[in-house]
């Protein structure tokens, strides 16, 4: 196994980066809170195809957990995950103590707008506030020319393209399609929480989305797709946070399926929240 440098302060990573970039080399970053799984590698494939170097950052950060048991409870391996950066082509990870990211008397948030009240921001407060504060960070930190997110967190991914371009951070941000399991489930590292009937049970998320987007026609509304879902998920066990069909843009609700539009959905089974989301092409 190759040495993997591992970076653990702030400046530590911005002295690499600095010297990385001095030698002519490109950086893409993966920000991941580990507990990394083959979605997480999708994004390390991609950033590897697209820059001479790949970061991933491994941080469970605190200021984006809206409950104390969700964070107490995150799955932290540590181990494993450094050792899949290093069998996947990853040139450096990041991993900085809560201490190193929020040194006492910390005390700046961004805040990101419209785009974060609704959806995961009305249910999980300053949630997103949270996650652009860290990403920008993490951005500040390891300079990355690019960062590969995933579609998976469908308002992140949005939130973070608008909080990069209204700050002018020069980064570009790239969209992974969702990895999924085979059964069709999302990967997510909350899903080894996952009791095994409520395992079993999460599949409704995914099967649901697929039968109301492939049995859309023109006359169909967002009305009658959120219903399909919603009650599917129900009957399976789950319990229904949101389902809604959005501009993928703006993540405002809209009611026809005239244009492309996302379906956005977060459920609970047992005690552990899941989210997903598809998209449903437009029925002219
Ligand atoms: P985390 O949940 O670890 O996810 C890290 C990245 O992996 C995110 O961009 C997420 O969208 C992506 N990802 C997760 N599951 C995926 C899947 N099944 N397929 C493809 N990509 C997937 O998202 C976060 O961490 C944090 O909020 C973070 C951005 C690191 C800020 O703390």
């Amino acid at each position: 196994m190759n040495y993997l440098p591992q970076l653990t302060t702030p400046s530590d990573a911005l002295n690499w980066a600095t010297e990385r970039h001095r030698e002519g080399s490109t950086i893409a970053l993966v920000p991941t809170m580990g507990a990394l799984h083959q979605g997480h590698a999708a994004l390390i494939q991609r950033a590897n195809e697209l820059c001479d170097l790949t970061v991933v950052s491994i941080f469970v950060n605190p200021t984006q957990f809206d409950r104390t048991s969700d964070f107490d409870t995150y799955p932290r391996t540590l181990d494993d995950d450094i050792a899949l950066c290093a069998t996947t082509g990853v040139d450096a990870v990041y991993t900085p103590t809560a201490e190193a990211m929020y040194p006492a008397g910390f005390d700046t948030s961004i805040d990101p707008g419209a785009l974060a009240t609704r959806w995961e921001g009305e249910h999980r407060a300053g949630h997103f506030s949270g996650v652009a504060t860290v990403v920008t960070k993490l951005f500040t930190a390891v300079q990355p020319d690019i960062a590969v997110f995933g579609e998976k967190d469908f308002q992140q991914l949005a939130i973070i393209k608008h909080v990069v371009r209204d700050l002018g951070l020069a980064v570009e941000i790239l969209g992974e399609p969702t990895v999924r399991e085979t059964d069709g489930l999302a990967m997510s590292s909350r899903n080894v929480r996952l009791a095994p009937d409520a395992r079993k049970s999460a599949t409704a998320i995914h099967r649901s989305m697929a039968e109301a987007i492939r049995s859309a026609t023109p006359s169909s509304s967002a009305s009658d797709i959120i219903e399909h879902v919603d009650r599917r998920i129900s009957e399976a066990g789950g319990v229904v946070e949101y389902v809604a069909v959005v501009d993928p843009n703006t993540l405002e609700p809209v009611t026809t399926l005239k244009q492309r539009s996302q379906l956005l959905v977060a459920a609970w089974f047992g005690d552990v929240r899941l989210i997903d989301n598809s998209t449903i092409p437009s029925q002219p």
